[in-house]
């Protein structure tokens, strides 16, 4: 029996790291048992959450025959066991009778991706990412010290490298440069608490930090992705910015709108954006390959220019009149005032700042022997993630915005 648990299963990255570990075991799932560690919500119970994340997005995912659907359902009511777990609370685990199953079952792989990925530089911000992202991480560590761990995978990002650019080693740790937010920040402090715990405790843990997530690119439906938060917000501020135009959402990528906005970035600038069904990909095959090395960069292996990503957006999108400048211009547009003071106050420092070269060079045996190559992201292939994004609307209630727009 291989005992798998793992923090974030409703995250993004998290329900697709379970889909292909279910997908490369589906021939064996009687031999894993997965330990889901997380919390309800205001309408669903974790388990409700759960099973409809499987039902609306682990089948896209398996593209199974109608006769295997069966492996699935039995997998999911024998093997798969519930932990309501807070990274906010003085104790994460508090049922006795979960947290006893998880002190009594010796766990092969725990994967700790619970964190709130919250890029804004405000003070309530800041005390929300230190509270789940390093404090919430630091009492599940000391939570674990009592429990039998054979292996901690940790999830942190590439962005803990700060405002450093050029090339980032996946060793690379220095807790004194400069952040471009508390939630980098918090990410560094919360993988020095690994490292930590790791040496105290002996208990061997690995290190993966992720570049930008975007969607899927490998399995159907390509583009997908649940939540659209992170670099998505940029694309999202333009599409509802044509919403208030258009008042409808009627004939969205027929009628072309021009903006008329300036926004400010390095035309040099570049994003290390990578699609999520290829890096858990990479991240399960680390963990069954086991190389010796204990840190891992999960990115694209080529960055994205801001510029051609902006691009391949509006053409999609349908949309003209956006341009690039050198700075927040002084005679600034409504519109203009509104994206520089939400958007561009969190991603102006990325999009002007050197590119970041994230380093991959140990994980070349492992991408090999798992045949995996990351699908370029040619403009063909961001078409395809902003418009199923767009055909999505991002996520918003469009019917609240057009509420608005037309008082
Ligand atoms: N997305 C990116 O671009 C990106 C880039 C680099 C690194 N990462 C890292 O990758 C990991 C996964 O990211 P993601 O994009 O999949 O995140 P996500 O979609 O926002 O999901 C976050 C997960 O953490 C859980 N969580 C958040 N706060 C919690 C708390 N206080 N107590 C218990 N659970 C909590 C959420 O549970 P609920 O569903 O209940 O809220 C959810 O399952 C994170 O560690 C993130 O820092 C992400």
């Amino acid at each position: 029996m291989t005992n798998i648990a793992i923090t974030g299963a409703t995250g993004l990255v998290g329900r697709h790291l379970i889909f292909e570990i279910i997908q490369q075991n589906l021939h064996q799932l009687e031999n894993i048992r997965l330990f889901i560690l997380g919390r309800n919500n205001e309408k669903h119970s974790l388990e409700q959450r759960f099973t409809d994340i499987i039902a609306s997005e682990g089948f896209s995912y398996w593209n199974l025959d109608p006769t295997e659907y069966d492996k699935i359902f039995c997998f999911l009511e024998n093997q798969v066991k519930y932990i309501h777990t807070h990274l906010e609370a003085h104790i994460p685990i508090v049922d006795p009778s979960e947290l006893a199953q998880i002190k009594e079952t010796p766990i092969d792989y725990f994967f700790h991706l619970a964190a709130l990925p919250d890029l804004r530089n405000t003070p309530a911000t800041e005390q929300r990412v230190m509270q789940a992202n390093f404090l919430g991480t630091k009492r599940l560590l000391e939570l674990l010290a009592k429990c039998q761990i054979k292996e901690f995978d940790y999830i942190g990002t590439a962005f803990v490298c700060g405002k450093t650019s050029g090339k980032i080693l996946p060793t690379y740790l220095n807790p004194t440069q400069d952040f471009n937010n508390p939630y980098e920040k918090s990410k560094l402090l919360a993988e020095l608490a690994v490292k930590e715990f790791s040496q105290k405790h002996n208990i061997r843990c690995r290190y993966f930090r992720p570049g930008i997530v975007c969607g899927r690119l490998l399995h159907k439906p390509l583009g997908h992705a649940h939540k659209f938060d992170v670099f998505y917000e940029i694309f999202a501020f333009l599409y509802m910015e044509k919403l208030r135009i258009l008042k409808s959402t009627d004939r969205f990528f027929e009628t072309p709108v021009n903006l008329n906005l300036r926004l400010v970035f390095d035309p040099e600038s570049s994003a290390n954006i990578v699609p999520v069904d290829y890096l858990v990909k990479v991240l399960y095959q680390v963990c069954v390959q086991n190389p010796p090395d204990d840190h891992f960069h999960l990115v694209h292996e080529k960055n994205t220019n801001f510029q051609v990503f902006l691009d391949a957006t509006l053409e999609v999108m349908n949309i003209s009149g956006v341009q690039q400048v050198h700075e927040i211009p002084k005679d600034v547009s409504p519109i203009e005032r509104l994206y520089h003071s939400r958007v561009g106050a969190i991603f102006n420092p990325y999009l002007n700042s050197k590119p970041k070269i994230f380093d991959t060079s140990n994980l070349q045996i492992v991408l090999q022997k798992g045949n995996l190559k990351c699908p370029p992201l040619s403009a063909e292939n961001i078409k395809i993630l902003m418009r199923y994004a767009t055909q999505k609307k991002f996520g918003m209630d469009t019917h609240k915005i057009l509420r608005r727009v037309k008082k």
